[in-house]
């Protein structure tokens, strides 16, 4: 492989993130869809640069994150105790076979390819042993100092800053390349530091300087080399790399409504003329076409929104992709690689789960349709319930073309509802409707004419009171007439006709 002037990285990600507090190590942190730790690792691929990863704490876990996620060929070394930084760059020496060898942190998400390119260039014009990259920044703490004296150079731990030394805004941003004949030489000679008892990367630089080693010094902007060593740093870098995303999908014809409050992540496309509103959560791999309106507080993830549809506030799409024209919402929420045709109106407190539904097809209120496969212009009444697990296992409905089911149906799956067929309102269906059939499957109506009078003349009868009209307005209506018919227990006045 031909890499830029024969460099190769060494990535450091072995550290046990005491300062972010949290079991988890900060590298698998994820920033806006990408973990922490492969924000150096994508910007090293692009450049087609051979990369080390030191693991160390939580190694597996990060090793797995890696190679997820990453281009074969990675290579990884492994620090067994967490002895500093150089201590974790020198356990990566088997590794090392190139001419220049250039070290990140892994805690650097915001790192870029071009100004990795401007080091490696700096460096091989420079002709200097080692190259690295400084900043100002307002607030040092907690970053290495850079001090500069008489030509020399010096990086200084925090914790070993005099008072004057932390007034210091030039920091270490923990960006070097160097010869790696320079590095095998003097890596084991890094003393100890006497604070701490850790190894420090940052030492080699004195130790350049001091042998009259030529060091070049990078100067780059703070926001490319923010290191992320507590939540607060993981928040703010995050604030950046969203901003970031929201700002190139304004350039392209998004217009996002309060830009602020919307989440969004690095592998997400948008459409030009589309909304985006205040709240949404644009997650994974989205894809959003053009003209398109996502209503406030919604979450779509890892789905495709096809042109021209229009998604209301509160709806939750995950793994499932929409057609064009299609209106959703508000409150609906679409799962498990549903696929939604063109056309199709999904209303509020729809639920619909691995299924999919051909063009036209309406599904407007209160249901849940599941493990279906439902055709083009199907009419899916308000209150359907799809039945699709038995206990056991999920089984498949059917509702082909032009099908009208019924408003409060209970389609018990499996079960196939043919085209064009009618299915009444309030049915329970557990057998196939032949297409073009009308299926009624409820209980059948009984109508006693005149009834109404004669039902208040026994009542006043057994009461012998004139006012129980009054009384039934009073008191709880059910009690007082099943009392008044002498109705107890389990009788109930839905019966009351049978009764009579
Ligand atoms: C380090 C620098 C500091 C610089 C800052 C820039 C040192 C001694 N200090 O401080 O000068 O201003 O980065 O962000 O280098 N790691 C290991 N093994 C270890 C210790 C750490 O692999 O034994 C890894 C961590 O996982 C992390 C990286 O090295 O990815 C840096 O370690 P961290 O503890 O964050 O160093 P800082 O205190 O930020
Ligand atoms: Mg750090």
């Amino acid at each position: 492989m031909v890499t830029p002037h024969n460099t190769q990285a060494i990535v450091l990600a072995a550290g046990k993130s005491s300062r972010f507090k949290t079991k988890k190590s900060k590298l698998l942190f994820n920033i806006c869809g990408r973990s922490m730790i492969m924000y150096p690792v994508k910007a090293l691929e692009a450049l087609n640069i051979p990369t080390t990863i030191v693991l160390g704490h939580q190694a597996e876990a990060v090793r797995q994150e890696v190679t997820q996620h990453a281009q074969a060929g990675i290579q990884f070394a492994l620090q067994v105790e967490q002895k500093g930084t150089g201590d974790a760059v020198a356990c990566s020496r088997t590794t090392w076979n190139q001419e220049n060898i250039l070290i990140l942190y892994g805690d650097t998400p915001l790192i870029t390819p071009s100004l990795i390119t401007e080091l490696i260039e700096i460096h091989h014009t420079s002709k200097a042993t080692i190259s690295f990259c400084t900043t100002f920044v307002i607030d040092p703490a907690g970053y290495g100092r850079v001090l500069e004296k008489d030509g020399k150079i010096e990086i200084v731990e925090e914790k070993n800053c005099s008072p004057d030394q932390r007034q210091i805004n030039r920091i270490n941003t923990g960006v070097y390349i160097m010869k790696r004949a320079f590095l095998e030489n003097n890596i084991d000679k890094i003393a100890k530091n006497q604070l701490t008892g850790e190894v420090y990367f940052v030492d080699l630089i004195k130790m350049a300087c001091d042998q009259g080693l030529g060091v070049t010094v990078q100067p780059v902007a703070y926001d490319y080399v923010r290191g992320v060593n507590t939540l607060q740093d993981l928040w703010e870098v995050e604030q950046i790399k969203r901003s970031e995303f929201i700002k190139h999908w304004m350039s392209e014809g998004v217009r996002f409504e309060l830009a602020q409050s919307i989440h969004i992540d690095i592998n997400v496309k948008i459409g030009s003329g589309s909304f985006i509103g205040t709240g949404a959560h644009l997650i994974g791999d989205t894809v959003i076409g053009e003209d398109c309106f996502v209503g406030a507080f919604s979450i779509i993830e890892n789905s495709k929104i096809g042109i021209n549809t229009q998604i209301q506030p509160h709806t939750f799409i995950q793994d499932s992709s929409i057609g064009e024209e299609v209106q959703i919402g508000p409150f609906a929420r679409v799962r498990g690689n549903s696929e939604i045709g063109n056309d199709v109106q999904i209303g509020n407190f729809v639920e619909i789960k691995a299924t999919s539904i051909g063009d036209h097809s309406r599904t407007k209120h209160l249901s849940y349709l599941g493990d279906a496969t439902i055709g083009k212009s199907v009419n899916i009444g308000a209150g359907t319930i799809i039945c699709n697990y038995d206990g056991v296992k999920k089984n498949r409905t059917i509702i082909e073309d032009n099908a009208f089911i019924g408003s409060n149906n209970t389609l018990i799956a499996p079960v196939t509802i043919g085209k064009g067929s009618y299915t009444a309102g309030g049915s329970t269906i557990n057998e196939n409707v032949p297409a073009g059939s009308l299926a009624i499957g409820r209980s059948r109506q009984q109508l006693k004419e005149g009834y109404a009078e004669k039902i208040k003349a026994e009542l006043v009868k057994k009461h012998s009171c004139a006012c129980i009209t009054e009384d039934i307005g009073k008191k709880n209506a059910q009690s007082t007439l099943d009392e008044a018919l002498g109705f107890h227990g389990a009788i109930k006045t839905t019966n009351i006709t049978d009764q009579i």
